[in-house]
């Protein structure tokens, strides 16, 4: 067989530089290769991968759906379908709203699009989105993102996509002060994109509401802000619960926190849905959304919507969840992980902020200067000794996640916390070595 780096295109990546281990197995928080060693996942490979790697409750229903029925188009009814539509209507609190099935989380916001702008009868109103989003790479989806890695692939305006700045407290595009301040200067520019283009020629705001690739992670009162001004306003909220959802911030939706007065209009679902045992994505809208295209014909189609066993698999994901106890152990865990960065915060003047922790979800964001938080490297780049600290991790047998300046933290719900202590002991080592060769950078 030639060698997958000769015959495969890969995500994200200068193909040259490919030149991953290979993946045979997996048993919890580690991921086995093909040359015999155990990696812990610190990152849940791409923030999907909750529940661990081969849950055996999952293993377990794939083979069971795989021996009854393995496919069948949404033409026809489905079993499975049936059952994890009604359970996460259930579990989200959007009883008797209904769920529309996707193969990922790209098309779920393309699909939560589509129907926001047909329940609102605004077939082409505007959907106002932040810069530092990520709302994948399919082409609707690159316009709705503020990634620097797509934005120049599509152009936002075409696709009536327009972008409003982040709260990003600790770079405040406002020039803020406080994360309150922040927060509220970001929703008022969303009010005001909203005024600006005319509420009626609005269909929705799509945001992700805490985790994101891009590391952004919002003040607690932005969300409250934003479902107070779209409501006011009568324009659709959509939550992109693509990965902050099933546990990672530390509830089954991040929007929960807020509690059900701030439930957006729709949300979409994926990676933690079948804890990436298979493949599936999900938009769920509220029951005003479902009433109002009761009576619609949906022009839309995907050949593999709600493939049953993708769904079996959601099905037995969400029962892991709850007889594992695993949201509430991502709010514990995620507390101690965060105190932990903050810890190292103090010991670690490379570190300038740590953000997350309401669930097993951190970002640490290094600085060369924590007086003036000029960063480590200008984004998006990654400076080359953060690269390197990433090769030595995994020489360690340990795998963390970075983009630019910012190492994500999001193990799997089912991490040990002797793992967990053990991953974060490594990157104090392997931080205060970066410390130490950048100081010696400096000329005399
Ligand atoms: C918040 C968010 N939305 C959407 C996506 C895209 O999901 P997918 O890669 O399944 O298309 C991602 C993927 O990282 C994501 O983090």
């Amino acid at each position: 067989m030639l060698p997958e780096s000769q015959t495969v295109l890969h995500t994200w990546c200068r193909q040259g530089d490919w030149n991953a281990p290979t993946v045979v197995g997996g048993r919890g928080a580690h991921l086995l290769t093909a040359d015999g060693r155990a990696i812990l996942d610190m990152s849940s490979l791409a923030e999907c991968s909750n529940l661990g790697h081969q849950h055996p409750d999952l293993i377990a229903a794939l083979r069971a759906q795989a021996g009854e029925l393995c496919f069948v188009t949404s033409a026809w009814g489905a079993g499975p379908r049936a059952q994890l539509a009604q359970d996460l209507l259930e579990r989200s609190g959007f009883e008797g709203g209904r769920v529309f099935f996707t193969l990922g989380g790209a098309d779920g916001n393309e699909h939560a699009v589509k129907f926001a702008r047909q329940a609102a009868g605004k077939p082409r109103g505007w959907i106002i989105t932040r810069d530092r989003s990520y709302h994948g790479a399919s082409y609707a989806a690159m316009a709705l993102s503020g990634d620097s890695r797509t934005s120049s692939q599509a152009d936002a305006a075409s696709y009536r996509v327009r972008h409003v700045p982040p709260p990003y407290a600790y770079r405040c595009p406002f020039g803020t002060t406080s994360p309150e301040a922040c927060a509220g200067a970001a929703a008022g520019s969303v009010a005001e994109a909203i005024d600006q283009e005319g509420a009626a020629e609005v269909a929705a705001v799509l945001m992700e509401p805490n985790a994101g690739t891009n590391g952004i992670v919002a003040p607690p009162d932005y969300w409250p802000a934003l479902r107070r001004l779209t409501r006011d306003r009568r324009v659709f909220l959509i939550a992109d619960e693509v990965m902050s959802g099933f546990g990672r911030c530390g509830e089954w939706f991040a929007w929960q926190r807020y509690g059900r007065e701030n439930r957006p209009d729709l949300m979409t679902l994926a990676k933690g849905l079948t804890g990436a045992h298979a493949p599936l994505g999900a938009v769920v809208v509220a029951p005003e959304v479902a009433r109002a295209l009761e009576q619609e014909t949906l022009m839309t189609g995907l050949t593999y919507s709600g493939h049953p066993l993708s769904c079996a698999a959601g099905v037995a994901a969400l029962r892991a969840y709850a007889t594992g106890g695993l949201i509430e152990r991502s709010r514990d865990l995620g507390r101690q992980m965060y105190e932990r960065l903050l810890e190292l915060k103090k010991r670690q003047p490379l570190i300038g902020d740590v953000r997350g922790g309401d669930g097993l979800f951190a970002v640490v964001e290094l600085v060369r200067d924590r007086a003036t938080r000029a960063p480590l490297a200008p984004w998006p780049q990654m400076h080359p000794k953060l690269q390197e600290l990433l090769r030595e991790a995994l020489r360690a047998d340990v795998s963390f996640a970075a983009r630019g300046n910012l190492i994500l933290l999001a193990p799997p719900l089912v991490i040990t916390p002797e793992d967990l202590a053990r991953a974060l002991a490594l990157l104090e080592r392997l931080l205060s070595r970066l410390a130490a060769t950048l100081d010696a950078e400096v000329p005399a």
